[in-house]
């Protein structure tokens, strides 16, 4: 899989050096600004900072996905649920329909720009039950105990012992997580590597992982059911912690 891994990577490093040489003005101003974050992840992927506008349509195909992590967690009404990399929230409205006006969302991310905008769809909305946290999720301030722990498409915060540890670290004993997202499907179905390669490099900091993107949560969560969506280019992972 290393050696799929790798020729991936040249094919998506062509792709980009193509796309930046046909719109070099537009990924200077990118690389200029993402000089300015010390945060690793923002510094390789400068799309929160500069699209975070666009990136509730520019991601709106996955919004099964999401819609599907969700449903895993399998929320009721005044429960809490912790949004780890919460983007402009795009999955509260999901979220708000199970827990309800009782139940409180506390979102996680690292990026201003996105929360800004997760902040205008709470105002637009009229959600008082939502805590945003700018913050990685390892150092994340969360206050209080959840009943759940929500990962959708956060590959970058999935290969982080300490982002999860600190997350579940905050999920009483029985709660619930879930994670959804991207990964490689079997090497021979390129074509289809190649289209998750391109839809996700502008959203992941490291393509480390990307084959079993749920191995970390697995050390925390030994009871994880995983599944493969969409032949083998997605994955759902749901499970409950130890009491
Ligand atoms: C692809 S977005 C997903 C946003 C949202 N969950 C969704 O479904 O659209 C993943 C986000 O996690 C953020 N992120 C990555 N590592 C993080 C960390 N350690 N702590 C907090 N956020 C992080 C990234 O900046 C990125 O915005």
């Amino acid at each position: 899989m290393a050696r799929a891994t790798l020729t991936l990577a040249s094919l998506v490093d062509a792709e980009l050096t193509r796309q930046a040489a046909s719109a070099a003005p537009v990924v200077q101003s990118q690389m200029v600004a993402a000089t300015h974050r010390s945060e690793e992840g923002e510094n390789r992927n400068p799309t929160y900072r500069q699209l975070a506008r666009s990136y509730d349509t520019a991601t709106a195909m996955f919004n099964a996905f999401r819609a599907r992590a969700v449903d895993l967690l399998q929320m009721t009404p005044s429960e809490v649920v912790v949004d780890v990399g919460c983007g402009t929230g795009l999955c509260f409205s999901d979220l708000q329909h199970r827990i309800g006006p009782t139940g409180w969302i506390i979102g996680i991310h690292r990026s201003a720009e996105m929360l800004a905008q997760a902040e205008l769809r709470c105002a637009r909305h009229g959600w008082r039950n939502v805590t945003l946290i700018e913050s990685d999720a390892d150092s994340a301030d969360i206050r209080g105990s959840a009943d759940a722990a929500l990962f959708c498409a956060t590959h970058d915060v999935l290969q982080s012992v300490s982002a999860i540890g600190n997350v579940l670290g905050h999920v009483r004993p029985g709660g619930r997580c879930a994670a959804v997202g991207a990964k490689w499907a079997p090497p021979w179905l390129t074509g289809l590597n190649v289209f998750t390669a391109l839809a996700h490099r502008p959203y992941v900091g490291s393509f480390v992982g990307f084959d079993e993107p749920w191995a970390v949560l697995l050390r925390f969560v030994p009871e994880l059911r995983v599944t493969e969506l969409a032949f083998g280019a997605g994955y759902a992972a749901v499970g409950t912690l130890r009491d």
